[in-house]
């Protein structure tokens, strides 16, 4: 850009007077300034002393946003929140001449950041829409939760079909036994009859036979519909996922919930080991978090150690202590299994990334393990040794107090 010079100096040469140069200085930072104004990508728009609209700049236009009229109020009280605060953040900004920010506005039917910068004739608020980043997180965090859910479910499922199979087992033994007594008992009345008809009444487990003669087949119904009644709740349980409630802020007995874990996962490990011990520290400070959650975790890694050994003479330990130098508490799982070849260590926490393809693994139990574990501000650590073992530690932030106001059970 060049200024326009009009005067001339005594010698000849073109000279600014001092007037002159000023109006040339003016109008090259009003140039720039409006370039700067109107070609900025943020959306700018300019209030009077009383947050009237000014001008609004080429961004601000092209927003999807209603604008209001020149003259009219930015920010109107009267169309209630978020135009209130942000009504109350503009005049104080213009008041005390100090820029004022406001994150994550939801304001007509959009997500916004507003700056508020002001000058001595008003002020430029900068509206900077965030929806199309809002929407991306929202997005990022619904399929976050549907994959901790998938997870879940795949989980539940491999414990289900556990503890089903512990339970369909002795059922299934109590249904064909209450059929095949069923059967006897039919068999066995008509006889018990004529004994009695001949030989007069007689003692059943205490009592006179006629008094349990119609009891007895309905005794035999009553253990057969019981069964039946197991068999179609374990079905049930098969086709039943929980879904907990989201909340980090519980405060967690981790000893609690690695005895929860190990229950659930008791017919996996023992299939897997003969030599499954639990090690708890007795002095451990609560943490802060998800008790369901970290309980998932553990359930992961316990289904990844038992997956991992060679034969049941491999030991599996699953132990909790208290780390007082990092003031953290810790929860192993411990196994001899295979080991983990030092190339994947670093990847076995990547979504997707399994060495079990062929037995169904998808490669995502240790990638959401990392998550939440991360989001309880821990660390998801593993050491192993090719044909040795493995050992993976949940590393987590004791509650604030640290150990020694938190025992007895608080
Ligand atoms: N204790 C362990 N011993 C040996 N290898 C392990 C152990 N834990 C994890 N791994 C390795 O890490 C990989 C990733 O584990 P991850 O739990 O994420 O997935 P997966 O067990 O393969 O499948 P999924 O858990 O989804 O069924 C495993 O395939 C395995 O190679
Ligand atoms: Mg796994």
């Amino acid at each position: 850009m060049h200024a326009k010079r009009n005067t001339s100096s005594p010698n000849g040469n073109a000279a600014a007077s001092p007037s002159t140069s000023l109006d040339a200085s003016l109008r090259e930072k009003e140039a720039f300034n409006f370039a700067l104004f109107q070609h900025n990508p943020l959306p700018m728009v300019v209030v009077d002393h009383d947050g009237h609209v000014l001008k609004s700049n080429l961004a601000r236009r092209a927003q999807q946003m209603p604008l209001p009229a020149l003259g009219a109020p930015l920010f109107d009280p009267q169309r209630g929140e978020p135009e209130t605060m942000l009504d109350i953040g503009l005049r104080k900004a213009i008041a005390s001449g100090d820029v004022c920010h406001f994150t994550d506005v939801s304001w007509a039917k959009t997500w916004c950041n507003v700056t508020i910068a002001p000058f001595p004739q008003g002020a430029v608020a900068i509206l900077e829409d965030i929806t199309a980043r809002k929407q991306a997180q929202a997005q990022a965090e619904h399929q976050q939760k549907q994959l901790i859910q998938a997870d879940k479910m795949v989980m539940l499922g491999n414990l289900v079909s556990g503890v089903a199979h512990e339970v369909s087992n002795p059922n299934n033994a109590m249904i064909l036994s209450a059929t095949a007594l069923k059967r006897m008992c039919n068999d066995l009345l008509p006889i018990l009859d004529r004994v009695r008809e001949q030989e007069g009444d007689f003692d059943v487990g205490m009592r006179a036979y006629s008094e349990i003669r119609e009891e007895l087949p309905e005794l035999v119904d009553v253990v057969g519909k019981a069964a039946q009644r197991i068999k179609s709740l374990v079905d049930d349980l098969k086709a039943y996922a929980r879904k907990g409630p989201e909340t980090l802020s519980e405060t967690v007995d981790v000893n609690a919930v690695l005895d929860a874990a190990v229950n659930l996962m008791n017919p996996i490990v023992r299939n897997a080991t003969r030599r499954f011990s639990v090690e708890k520290s007795a002095e451990l400070p609560r943490v802060v978090g998800n008790a369901q959650r970290i309980e998932q975790v553990i359930v992961n890694l316990l289904s990844n150690a038992s997956q991992a050994l060679p034969n049941p003479q491999c030991a599996i330990v699953a132990g909790t202590r208290w780390d007082a130098d990092a003031a953290q508490v810790v929860i192993e799982v411990r196994d001899e299994g295979r080991g983990i070849d030092p190339a994947h260590l670093e990847r076995i926490t990547d979504p997707f990334f399994t060495t079990r393809q062929d037995d169904g693994g998808t490669g995502l139990g240790l990638s959401i393990s990392k998550s939440i574990v991360e989001s309880h501000k821990g660390q998801l650590l593993f050491s192993s040794e090719v044909g040795k073992g493995t050992v993976a530690s949940i590393r987590l932030p004791a509650r604030t107090g640290g150990i020694a106001n938190q025992r007895g059970g608080q």
